[in-house]
């Protein structure tokens, strides 16, 4: 059996991924139709041809866009269901999802509808699949820090439900010292704290993500291996990297997948992880993103295994959940090898 059969059969947690970034061109325009939300696109042929980015901003305006349609508690439950499904199938057992309430609060769209929506699609995968999962809440760098701590009061509502706080959308320019005190009095209530950092901008963003906002976890950080010593140092850490072949290779952060880092990343020791960001964006959901950059830089059936280790040890579940997904990789591992 291939390298390929092996990335199916593992289990794995993802744990960088937008729930709105989920959104597929044939729910987009049912919802649309559902909710009378005009968009500028007439078929899925439309959509998917509107999905060429230059850079994050580009990517983003489309993405900011299309989540327009969601408005219901349903319409992001059903987003939620689709995402959860899906990726059941690619042998995700467990999911650390992001998404973005700022975005919606300012359609009118409120916190209590959208927790409301995502949670009962995470609890009903957790009694129907068996898959766990954890909520992350994330903060828009574009806006201010007065902004992130409304997005903050209302997150505090919802501890049962939301695990901890993250930092996404443009970056250049934003650095994570901006948002250094909502990042504080979110760890003081009790949030776990990760940030996207390096994704466009430089190394000093995910040192000062490191310094100043505390994170467990940094989301993508390619950017980190222009600096030495902080790679260094997040192996010395053992500060995971949540990285994002397929989104890098679409918003043009390497020219081809063969240029991406996580070969690197592994081989330096780091924590590096797999994972798809905005899969219907970006061409790919988790098994597609493992696929391509094992074939693209050489992964070997060790390698791969790893990043599938390292999405366990990687992840927010306690030492005892982690322990058990370990042991289903080495039986997955085992058999694997029996049909080889
Ligand atoms: N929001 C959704 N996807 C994102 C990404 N790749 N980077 C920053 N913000 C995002
Ligand atoms: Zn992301």
């Amino acid at each position: 059996m291939s390298i390929n059969a092996l990335i199916d059969l593992l289990p794995k947690t993802e744990l960088h991924l937008h729930i709105e970034g989920t959104l597929e061109p044939e729910l987009l325009l049912v919802l649309a139709k559902r909710n009378n939300v005009t968009l500028p696109y007439g078929s899925v042929e439309e959509v998917r041809a509107a999905y060429e980015f230059e850079n994050l901003q580009d990517f983003l305006d489309i993405y900011y866009q299309g989540m327009s349609v969601l408005i219901e508690e349903r319409d992001f439950y059903d987003l939620t269901m689709a995402y959860l499904e899906k990726v059941h199938g690619d042998g995700v057992r467990h999911a650390e999802i992001f998404f973005d309430p700022q975005a919606h609060m300012e359609r009118g769209v409120s916190f209590d509808t959208v927790v409301a929506g995502i949670a009962s699609a995470l609890e009903e995968a957790g009694r129907q699949m068996d898959m766990t999962s954890k909520l992350i809440m994330c903060f828009l760098r574009h806006l201010t820090q007065d902004a992130a701590f409304e997005a903050l009061d209302c997150a505090c509502k919802h501890k049962d439900t939301i695990y901890a706080v993250g930092l996404d959308s443009s970056e250049a320019g934003r650095p994570p010292e901006l948002f250094s005190d909502v990042f504080a009095k979110a760890r003081a209530e009790g949030f776990v704290a990760v940030a996207h950092a390096g994704e466009e901008g430089p190394a000093a963003y995910v040192e000062t993500a490191l310094d100043n906002l505390k994170v467990s976890r940094v989301d993508h950080g390619n950017r980190a291996f222009d600096d030495p010593l902080l790679i260094a140092r997040m192996v010395r850490d053992k500060v995971p990297l949540t990285m994002c072949p397929l989104s890098n290779l679409r918003l043009k952060g390497i020219p081809d997948l063969s240029a991406h880092p996580v070969k690197r990343a592994l081989d330096a020791g780091l924590v590096a992880t797999v994972n798809s960001d905005d899969p219907s964006y970006f061409g790919g959901y988790i098994n597609d993103n493992y696929k391509q950059v094992a074939a693209a830089v050489g992964l070997d059936e060790t390698d791969v295994i790893k990043l599938a280790k390292n999405s366990v040890t990687a992840s927010f579940l306690a030492d005892t959940n982690k322990q058990s997904l370990l042991e289903k990789i080495e039986s997955q591992v085992a058999s694997w090898r029996k049909d080889i």
